[in-house]
Parts: C-alpha cells; structure tokens; sequence
C-alpha cells in the first residue's frame, strides 16, 4: 500500500476536474487522480460549443440567456445559480482563448457562434447564435488546453488510477483510496480537500453518447459513505444519436440548419415547436421522435427518424460538423452531404447528481449543510442549474464555471484548514470488497447482469415513464443486486485486471440506478426529461422542489425535498 499527502485530490481529469485542479495549483499542491489518461476523458465527446452570450454575431445578453436556461430547465434550476452560470460564462469563454483554445471565428476574427436548442434572443422571441465552438471538437479542445496549462502548473496526475473510496471522518474530507489499474496495489491519498469530478452514468442504458467509463463512480461513492444525490430522476436523452450506436450527432448541425424528419419527409418538429422547430430544447425534441415512432411515422416503420443535412452547403458540413461527418461515413458508410443520416435519442446526460453550493462544496443535506473539504463538480455534480433540462452548451459552461469556482474555493480552504487524522486501516473497506471479488465461487457474471440493467432501464425509465414500468424496474434492481453479491470474475489476477474494473463499475451503476428509480416513481408529474405518462401535467403545487436521495446502512433509502431557489423568473407554461 502506498500513502500520498496533498493539499487537494481531484478525482477525474474531464474539464471540470482540470479546472479546478488548475484554479486550486496556483498555490496549493494538488494531484489529479483519473481511470483515464486525462485527455481521453469524457469531455472530449462534447462537440458542439459552450453557452456564453458573447452577442458577436448579433445582439445577445447574459440575462436571456439566464431566462433560457430558467425555462429550460421546466422552472427546476436553481436561478441564483443560473444567474452566476450565464454571467460567468462570458469571462470563461474569454479565459480559455486566452490560454490559446482554438476556437472558430469570424471572417473579421472573433469566436464563431451559431444556434443552439432552447437558446433564444429577447426572452423567446426566436433562435440566437450563443454557442461558442471549436468546429464540432469543443469539448476536445476545452481538455487539450486545460491540461496543458495544468502541467505547467505542477499538478501531479496519477492516471489510470480508479477511485473506490472516499474518506470521510469527523464528518469533514480526509482524502481517497485508488485502486492503481497496471499493478493492482491500493493507494491512500490524504488531503485537506477532495474534489469529485467522475462525470455521469450514461452506461446505465443499452444506447447512450457515454463512454464506456461512465458508470457512475464518484455519485455512488458519495451514497455508500452517506451523503445524498438530488434530482436523479432527470436523464437526458439527446434526440440525435446514431441509430443503434448512440454516438453523438451534435445538436450543433440543427444549429447549421440540419432538419428532422420522418417517413413521410416531413419536417415534424412544425408540430411539436412551431417557434423553435428543431431547435426546441431537448426533452421536447427527444419525446417528439419517439411520438413519431410510436404513430409509426419512422423510418421503415421502425425505430428512428432523419437528420437531413443535404440542403446545406458541402462546405459548411466539412468544415463546421468535420467529425459527425467522418462518423457517419465511417461507421454507417454513408455521407452526410448526399444522404440524410438515421437517428434515434441517445442516452446524454444526468441533470441530477452530487448537491453542491455555487462553490462546489458538497451539501450533506437539504438544508445545505456543507461537508468540510469535500466538493463535486461538473455532471457528477448537481448544484442546480440544469433542474429538469439541461440546454446543449451548458454543460461544456457548467464544468468550466462551476470546476473554476470549485478550484478558487478549495485553494482558500487548504490554506486555513488541517489535515484531517486518517483512521487505523483507511484502505480497510476497499481491500475486503476486493478480495471478496477476486475470491468468492459465484455463478453470476456480471457482464450479464450489466446487460440485464441496460435494458431495464432502457425499457422503463427511459423517455417515457410509467408506475408500472417503474415498479417493475425496482424490482428487477432488487434481483440484480442479489446476483451482484454471487458475481464470478473471469480473471483474479491483480494486474490490469478489467474484469475486477468493469464489475466494481457495475456495482457504482447498480446504485446510480436505483437512486435514479426511487426519485422517479416518487415525482408523480412530468416536469423536462422525466415525462409520467400516467401523470402528463407539471404539478408545481406539488413538486416545485428538489429531491434527496439517500441510500442507509440496512439497505433502505429515503427522500427528502429541498425547495427550488427562485429569483427573477416565474414559473410559467412552457411553450416553444
Ligand atoms: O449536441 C452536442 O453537441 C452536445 C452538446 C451538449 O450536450 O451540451
């Protein structure tokens, strides 16, 4: 077992955990601890652009975008925290061109913008240009630069290092335990602060824009030791992932005029969102495709519709979308330019996930207790901005403003806080879980089970919902959990064993999931992406309030509610 001292861990090298660990170097030592080499991270996805109303291609102004983000979210987000969202979004977009992130420009210069979903000018009167972007490589370039600049700095990365526990004692952060991948030895990180940035758990579901190593981690991690997740029951599904593939199309080539339509060739989205068409938020759209679908208006009758681009110029393709153009081309051999391109909504995006103040620290509870030295930040993170819905671009926005202020917080606090005294075997918990893996004679396999839980989700907690299919899925949790405690490995090995990896894994989508059911059967309305069909009406008399969930020793959970932060901005109907 090896033993490390820092100021600060930073669990997970995505933007908002390099941010941070950017933000908290400038005076404190920091290590960025990731499963991943850092510039293979998930934010590396993201295509489309960041949010910010920079206003360089015609008027724009940080309070419309505010007020779209507020209805965005079905009234759900937390508006002091939008607020702080689309002021700063300005400032950070202008701080990463200054560490040289390319962006794309203007003919006279400036960063490019083009037209998002749900992103309006004058409170809703018709599309803006606000998304900042980078060709359809953003999110690349976002880690590229940060990553650079955080070697510059001196951070110390440990990669391919999984994280499997947090420490905790006295009720404030003490550091981590990891788990390094190529040998198999355990490594305790002591630290004054510890910073949670692991991104989502899209690999719940069969057909997700999610990597591979979205599974959930830091959220789980948080639950085992206690502390509660909030809003799980809001999942994204992005309307344009590759049929069957779930690989991104960005929202970015709607921006560029791509247009939705279904068997009959017909622009769809007429009826659904007459102002904003294809661009209406995500929720919408994604319910649209399956409303098409299921009146047997997709393609062939079967499970997909198309994203037509062949009435846009072949240049603007090539250069403004070059990557979902290679995409396509290569995996469905078709070419975008000629052919429109089959798509169906992808599995995105957790709007819920770790509270957190505005400055990333992690609350215990809905009275926002916060846990000293410990934050979350990025979609691992819920603090709320996104509530319901999140707009494409705010996401790439809310790890770079939130990660940036969740840094600057944690480089106060390691200056006036100790270190915490570590308990008598602070590996204890994670070295017997894994001797247990490595050791016990199961007969299940989890790569089964994974596969039984994606498709649980997948046909009940997916667009639309029911009591029924909720109910139905909380008892097959129920089941799967009990064959997780029978699982087999393959491979007992202690070396790269990713075997022992993928089932820890399982096991951190297994309790993500469970949290994500219980807070959906309990919010009895529709309110953005978590749609009852048995309760189609947003009920704001009722459920106006964020929900806690947490999981307890003996294996039962609990709810609680915490109200929505309101301050410009009053609920209203919801139409596009
Ligand atoms: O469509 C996209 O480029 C995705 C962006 C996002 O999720 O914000």
């Amino acid at each position: 077992m090896q033993h490390h001292t820092f100021d600060a861990c930073i669990v997970g090298a995505g933007g908002a955990g390099l941010f941070a660990a950017l933000e908290a170097s400038r005076s404190a030592s920091v290590a960025v601890i990731s499963k991943l080499y850092p510039t293979r991270s998930h934010t590396g996805a993201a295509q489309g652009g960041i949010g910010a109303a920079l206003g360089n291609m015609e008027e724009d102004h940080w309070e419309w975008h505010m007020y779209d983000t507020v209805k965005g979210s079905d009234y759900l987000g937390d508006q002091d925290a939008i607020e702080i969202l689309c002021r700063e979004a300005i400032d950070v977009v202008y701080q990463l061109e200054h560490m040289g992130l390319p962006f794309s420009r203007t003919p006279d210069g400036r960063i490019a913008q083009r037209p998002f979903g749900g992103h309006t000018r004058n409170f809703g009167e018709g599309p803006v240009r606000r998304a900042c972007y980078a060709a359809d490589r953003t999110g690349h370039m976002i880690l590229q630069t940060l990553y650079q600049q955080c070697i510059k700095n001196q951070v110390t990365f440990f990669d391919e290092f999984q994280v499997l526990d947090v420490l905790i004692e006295d009720g404030r952060a003490a550091g981590v335990v990891a788990l390094e991948i190529r040998t198999g030895e355990l490594h305790v990180f002591h630290s004054k602060a510890v910073l949670f940035a692991t991104g989502g758990a899209g690999r719940m579901y069969r057909v997700t824009s999610n990597a591979h190593a979205l599974t959930g981690d830091g959220m789980a991690l948080v639950l085992r030791r206690g502390l509660p997740l909030e809003d799980m029951e809001f999942f994204q599904f992005h309307p344009t992932g590759i049929r069957k593939m779930g690989i991104l199309i960005t929202e970015g080539a709607r921006g560029e005029g791509g247009i939705l339509r279904n068997n009959k060739g017909e622009r769809f989205m007429e009826r659904y969102a007459p102002t904003l068409l294809d661009l209406a938020p995500r929720d919408l759209v994604s319910r649209a495709i399956y409303s098409e679908i299921r009146e047997g208006r997709g393609i062939n009758g079967e499970d997909y519709v198309h994203l037509d681009l062949t009435h846009l110029d072949a240049r603007i393709i090539e250069e403004r979308l070059p990557d979902i153009t290679d995409f396509v081309r290569t995996y469905l051999g078709l070419d975008p330019v000629k052919d429109p391109i089959p798509v169906q909504p992808t599995a995105h995006y957790i709007m819920g996930g770790i509270p957190t103040d505005v400055d990333g620290r992690v609350v215990r509870d809905e009275k926002n207790t916060p846990v000293p030295g410990l934050y979350a930040a990025g979609e691992v993170a819920c603090v709320s901005v996104h509530g319901a819905n999140r707009l494409g671009t705010n996401s790439l926005l809310d790890i770079l403003v939130f990660g940036r202020r969740a840094g600057a917080h944690i480089r106060q606090f390691v200056q006036e806080a100790d270190l915490v005294p570590l308990p008598k075997e602070p590996e204890g918990r994670v070295r017997a879980e894994i001797e247990r893996l490595l050791t016990q004679e199961g007969r299940e396999n989890a790569a089964a089970i994974r596969k039984d839980l994606q498709d649980g989700m997948t046909e009940h907690v997916s667009v639309f919902r029911t009591e029924e299919g909720l109910l139905t899925m909380r008892e097959r949790l129920k089941e799967l959990r009990e064959r997780y405690q029978h699982v087999r490995l393959g491979d007992r090995g202690r070396q790269y064993n990713t075997d022992l990896l993928e089932t820890l894994e399982l096991g951190f989508l297994l309790d993500v999931a469970e949290a994500t059911v219980e807070s959906a059967l309990a919010r009895k309305e529709s309110r953005g992406a978590h749609y009852r069909e048995d309760y189609p009406e947003r009920d704001d008399a009722n459920f106006l309030k964020h929900t806690f969930f947490f999981r307890k020793e003996d294996g039962s959970f609990e709810l609680r509610y915490k109200p929505v932060t309101i301050t410009r901005f009053q609920p209203e109907a919801r139409k596009y």
